[in-house]
């Protein structure tokens, strides 16, 4: 059974996430959605909050998990049986830095592979921060997060 990990800081999951979530899943026979607590950002979402909107958009997801993680994820992986750390790659500005974590990754744990995933064109200008500000000037986030959870994610950025 191959188990792959899909991290992030998800503050808030868009559908952009939700994305290389679903094709993920239909490719490997199971997924670990981790979220990272996250030491250099702060996020504006709880851990708990953010796994919770995780949970409820994948719940149809029968080979999806959704865990957290603290430390490196190499650590999280193994512990999990996950060789396989999966990434979404934007555009040409994600590919440096990526690029960056999945060589520090393999020389932490030579046994974890990185593999990138293209993001869909119709997401491929979306971030979680992006969605942040907008929503939080009061401009519009519908079509960009899951419908499910999109008035949950409104009423706390603008509350
Ligand atoms: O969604 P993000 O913020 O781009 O996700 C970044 C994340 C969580 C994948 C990255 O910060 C991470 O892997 N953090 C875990 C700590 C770690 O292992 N650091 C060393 C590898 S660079």
């Amino acid at each position: 059974m191959t188990t792959a990990i899909y991290p992030g800081s998800f503050d808030p999951i868009t559908m952009g996430h939700l994305d290389i979530i679903q094709r993920s899943a239909r490719i490997f026979d199971h997924l670990l959605v981790a979220v990272a607590p996250n030491f250099s950002k702060s996020p504006i979402f709880s851990t708990a909050q953010r796994l919770e909107f995780l949970r409820e958009v994948t719940q149809d997801l029968v080979n999806v998990d959704i865990i957290t993680f603290q430390g490196l994820l190499v650590g999280a992986a193994q512990k999990n049986n996950a060789r396989i750390i999966v990434k979404g790659l934007r555009a040409i500005s994600d590919f440096e830095y990526e690029f960056q974590m999945a060589s520090m990754n393999k020389k932490l744990g030579d046994d974890v592979e990185t593999l990138f995933m293209a993001t869909s064109t119709k997401y491929s200008y979306l971030s979680s921060s992006m969605v942040k500000e907008v929503a939080q000037l009061g401009g519009c986030i519908r079509g960009l997060v899951p419908d499910a959870i999109h008035d949950k994610i409104v009423s706390q950025l603008l509350g």
